[in-house]
This record gives structure tokens, C-alpha cells and sequence, in this order.
């Protein structure tokens, strides 16, 4: 485990420099396209008419899968190359803007009524304010669904972790053949509750999913046990308290 810097635009791994890579990757891969966007799909079912803001949206493949369900989405990146990324699959006319989660958010209070963190949160060690500014942006009772990697991981791949401790790591990645290292903030499942709560939220579900049931199978894992599960992300759905 390694010390890291806090903002987006502070991190050596900042998207920009592997963002067209990143997004082919993301496109058709198991973790993204099987795992982690139908989940977030399943957990938010029926979004039809439903304003929904995607922080951290990357190119914008759950912007389109809402969009196409009948979604109105506004989408944030703090990658500048992500977002342009996202208009070239969205067009010029869709709601998207180069903002950072760990500043004031370019939206207006209570304008959404549900909002996604996928992959996103677990970049920042300081979660207080980004979690009351996603808070702040979703009307009472709105919902929050939030995705980051499973706090198991350190204990069981770094067991001289300390698993109470908030740490950065540094984790190499390969997306589409580009290298890239990403500094990943482990913490503690119960810190995780207790920052959802004193942003005002309160934990609705939470989900460690299959794939998706059509998923390729050679894309998944060798497994003597169930292939189609494994501790990758945890899934949260938070509600703001109305
Ligand atoms: C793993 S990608 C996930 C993208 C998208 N949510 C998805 O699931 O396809 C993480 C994204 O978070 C963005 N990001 C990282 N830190 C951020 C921050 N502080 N504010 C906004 N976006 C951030 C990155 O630029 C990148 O596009």
C-alpha cells in the first residue's frame, strides 16, 4: 500500500492519459459491460422519466443505457478526454460537463432524482463532501447508487493491511493493452456506512451480484466453484433521508 494525492486533477493516474483506452476496455469488458452496469441497471429498475445524474461517467455507456430507457441523465467527469469521449457517443446536445466530486457540483439542489457513482468514489480518500453534494443535488428520497471495489480485497490479497485503516493503493491495470496504475482508497465497510450516514443517506440494499446471465463465457474466470461470482465490487443503493 502507497501514500497518494486527494483531487482527480492531483493524480499522476488521471484519466486523460489513458482515456481512449480505458473506454474500449470498458466497452465489452467483464467487470464494466457484464458485472458492473447491469447490476446498476437491475438496482435501479424502472428509470423511464426519471432525472438521473451519472458522477464520474466516463465515456457515458451507463448515460446511454439510461438515455435509452427512458432516462433524462446528466453526466460529470473530472477527465476533460473522458468527456469528450462521451459527447462523441452522446452528441453535442447532451448534458455533459467536466466537473471534479471533490468540488461543488455545477447542478442546482434537488434537481435529480436519482444519481450513480460507478468506479468513481473509491479515487477519493475524503468522502464527506462528495457524498453531500451528491446529497444536495437529489430531491428527498432520491436515490444513490454507489459502486466501488469490494473492501475485502486488501485483507485477503495484502493481509499485513491494516482493514480499519483508510489506505491508498497502487494498483496496476492493463485496458485494451495500455498500461496505467490507478491509486485505489480502501476502507472499512463500517467507515463506508458511517460516511453514507452523516451525508444524510441511509443504506437501502446492498448487493454483491452475478454477471449478467448472458455473459460470454469466456470471459469468465476459471473457478472450480461459481464462475459467474466473485468479490470484485460491492453495490450500494443509498436513499437521501426525506
Ligand atoms: C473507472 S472509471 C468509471 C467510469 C464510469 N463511471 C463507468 O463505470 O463506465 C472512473 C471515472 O471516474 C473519473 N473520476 C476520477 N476522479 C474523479 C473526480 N474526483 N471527479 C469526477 N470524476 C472523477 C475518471 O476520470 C474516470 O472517468
Amino acid at each position: 500500500m502507497t501514500s497518494g494525492p486527494q483531487t482527480a486533477e492531483q493524480q499522476p493516474d488521471h484519466y486523460d492519459a489513458f482515456a481512449e483506452a480505458y473506454a474500449r476496455a470498458n466497452e465489452h469488458g467483464l467487470f464494466n459491460r457484464w458485472y458492473a452496469r447491469p447490476a446498476v441497471l437491475d438496482l435501479l429498475g424502472d428509470v423511464a422519466g426519471r432525472r438521473i445524474l451519472d458522477a464520474g461517467c466516463g465515456a457515458g455507456p451507463l448515460v446511454a443505457d439510461l438515455t435509452e430507457r427512458g432516462a433524462r441523465v446528466a453526466g460529470f467527469d473530472a477527465s476533460p478526454a473522458m468527456i469528450g469521449l462521451a459527447r462523441r457517443r452522446l452528441g453535442e446536445e447532451a448534458d455533459l460537463q467536466v466537473a471534479d466530486l471533490t468540488r461543488s457540483l455545477p447542478y442546482l439542489d434537488e434537481a435529480f432524482d436519482d444519481a450513480v457513482a460507478v468506479l468513481v468514489l473509491h479515487y477519493l480518500q475524503d468522502w464527506s463532501r462528495p457524498l453531500t453534494e451528491l446529497a444536495r443535488v437529489l430531491k428527498p428520497g432520491g436515490r444513490l447508487v454507489v459502486v466501488i471495489n469490494h473492501p475485502v480485497i486488501p485483507p485477503v490479497m495484502y493481509p499485513d493491511v491494516n482493514y480499519f485503516a483508510t489506505v491508498p493503493n497502487a494498483e496496476e491495470y492493463d485496458f485494451d493493452g495500455v498500461g496505467a496504475t490507478l491509486t485505489i482508497w480502501y476502507r472499512s465497510l463500517s467507515a463506508m456506512s458511517e460516511s453514507f450516514t452523516a451525508a444524510g443517506f441511509r443504506i437501502a440494499a446492498i448487493a454483491e451480484p452475478p454477471v449478467a446471465p448472458d455473459t460470454p463465457p469466456e470471459l469468465l474466470p476459471d473457478s472450480e466453484s461459481d464462475p459467474t461470482r466473485f468479490i470484485g465490487f460491492i453495490f450500494f443503493s443509498l436513499e437521501k433521508a426525506s
